[in-house]
């Protein structure tokens, strides 16, 4: 059979494939496609070489664009990729369990349920909580909803007197769930944030207030428990109480900032995450997974369950009494088995591996504040709740805002380093972002040179 000789192929491949992520720790983070010559793009009748697909794939597909493996991707929320998660998603799709249901395969629903306990032991949730493993931060929110919208069996004529409240900082991702959901004609109400880039109580006290003043019931309120654009986190307990006492359904984001709950550091900051009613994080962020990994918690489990339980004739024989079936829970029927990766990695790696590349990325946001703070050339936002940084440099002869923009160009075209921009109220400012756990001082502190050089440069130029 083809296949065969073609996997023996593949497999003594993998020894070229190690060799290259090791390689590409050291190669420009950044660089342009160039196409290739001829009609490698298309899709063919007859079979290519392996080799040949291979070598293409290599030059044409992932060298072009961002390179994931190296510390220097410092750019909006880095992922990283831990090779022992590689090779466990292969593992599992190689195997290809079906992982939706216990009767099928039993293992890897306990490995599913025992990753699901342990994310929730990590934001603090009761045993009676329950969730699912989904793609990304972006279908977490689409679940959360979902069991949100389970929990009041919201009607579609309720729908526009319906209020939810996030931050002018939130995540897109947020409202294009609601978008999704047909629920994008609930009353959305944006709350400013502070100095700090975290929701102002007042303002959201104050707007809950006029909403019911004006005949609207306040339904929902979700908040940042680290913001993409400055990682900042919004005051958790005391948001709790505001939703305690105007009974509104409770959702944080912790796509990026729920992770760093392991530390202990950052335990009084996260304060309050534990009350939400849901809860999304994403392992492909700061758990250092392969993307295609995000999380959707729910406090009482029932919603969920009752959002997403379907019973159909053609798996009558797979049903168990008093299952955990991830269908059960999850808008998704067949799916990747997505939590032997992230069990795999903790068995061989253990809780602490993951606290302390936590820790260490920290502290590497704080050194790095620290260490730019002292230079004159660079603005500096707010000190890092996290471990995203923002700063602008300090242009005298150019515009701040294009000056920035042009330093922003300039750094992705040298490809050594790959950081990111955003708009904040002062205007445009670069973002350096460290999560993935290949990210060390010397990336930290030569992006933060680089920019200093570039930028003396930019404004010599003009002199
Ligand atoms: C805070 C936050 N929430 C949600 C998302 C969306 O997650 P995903 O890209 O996994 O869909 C992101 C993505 O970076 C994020 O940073």
């Amino acid at each position: 059979m083809v296949q065969k000789e073609s996997a023996k192929r593949l497999f003594s491949l993998l020894g070229q494939l190690l060799d290259r992520v090791r390689r590409a720790g050291s190669e420009k983070v950044f660089r342009p496609l160039a196409l290739a010559e001829g009609d490698s793009w298309t899709i063919p009748e007859q079979p290519r070489p392996v080799d040949q697909v291979w070598q293409w794939s290599m030059s044409q597909v992932f060298e072009p664009g961002m390179n994931g493996v190296t510390g220097r991707h410092l750019a909006y929320i880095p992922g990283g990729s831990l090779w022992d998660a590689a090779f466990a998603e292969m593992v599992a799709a190689m195997l290809n369990p079906y992982s939706a249901l216990e009767g099928v395969n039993p293992g890897a629903v306990r490995i599913e349920n025992q990753i699901l306990d342990w994310l929730k032991a990590v934001v603090g949730f009761p045993a009676e909580a329950a969730g699912c493993l989904v793609s990304g931060g972006s279908l977490a929110h689409v679940v959360a909803l979902m069991a949100a919208r389970e929990a009041i069996q919201l009607k579609p004529e309720e729908i526009p007197r319906k209020v939810v409240y996030f931050s002018d900082q939130a995540h897109h991702s947020f409202e294009k769930a609601l978008k999704v959901l047909g629920l994008d004609t609930v009353k959305k109400q944006k709350i400013p944030t502070d100095a700090n880039f975290r929701i102002k109580i007042s303002d959201l006290k104050q707007q809950i207030s006029a909403d019911l003043d004006a005949g609207y019931q306040p339904w929902l309120l979700m908040a940042s428990a680290g913001t993409t654009n400055t990682g900042a986190i919004d005051p958790l307990e005391a948001l709790a109480e505001v939703c305690k006492s105007s009974e509104l359904w409770f959702h944080v984001d912790g796509a990026y900032g729920a992770p760093f709950r392991l530390c202990p550091s950052l335990a009084p900051a996260l304060a309050g995450l534990e009350r939400a009613d849901s809860v999304i994080l994403d392992p492909h962020k700061g758990l250092s997974m392969p993307f295609g990994s995000g999380c959707a918690l729910v406090r009482k489990g029932q919603y969920l369950q009752a959002a997403n339980r379907f019973e159909a004739a053609y798996v009558q024989d797979a049903v168990v009494q008093e299952s955990r079936s991830p269908a059960d829970f999850s808008p998704e029927f067949t799916r990747p088995f997505r939590a032997f990766p992230l069990w795999f990695c903790l068995q061989i790696h253990g809780v602490s591996f993951f606290r302390s590349a936590l820790e260490e990325k920290r502290a590497l946001a704080l050194r790095a504040y620290e260490w730019a703070g002292q230079q004159d050339e660079f603005w500096l936002g707010p000190q890092p709740d996290l471990s995203v940084i923002t700063l602008r440099y300090r242009f005298q002869r150019l515009d701040l805002d294009q000056g920035n923009r042009r330093l922003a160009e300039i750094m992705r075209q040298d490809g050594d380093f790959f950081i990111s921009g955003t708009d904040l109220p002062i205007g445009f400012v670069l973002r350096i972002a460290i999560l993935t756990h290949r990210t060390t001082w010397s990336d930290v502190l030569g992006c933060l040179q680089a920019l200093l050089k570039r930028g003396r440069e930019l404004e010599d130029q003009l002199a």
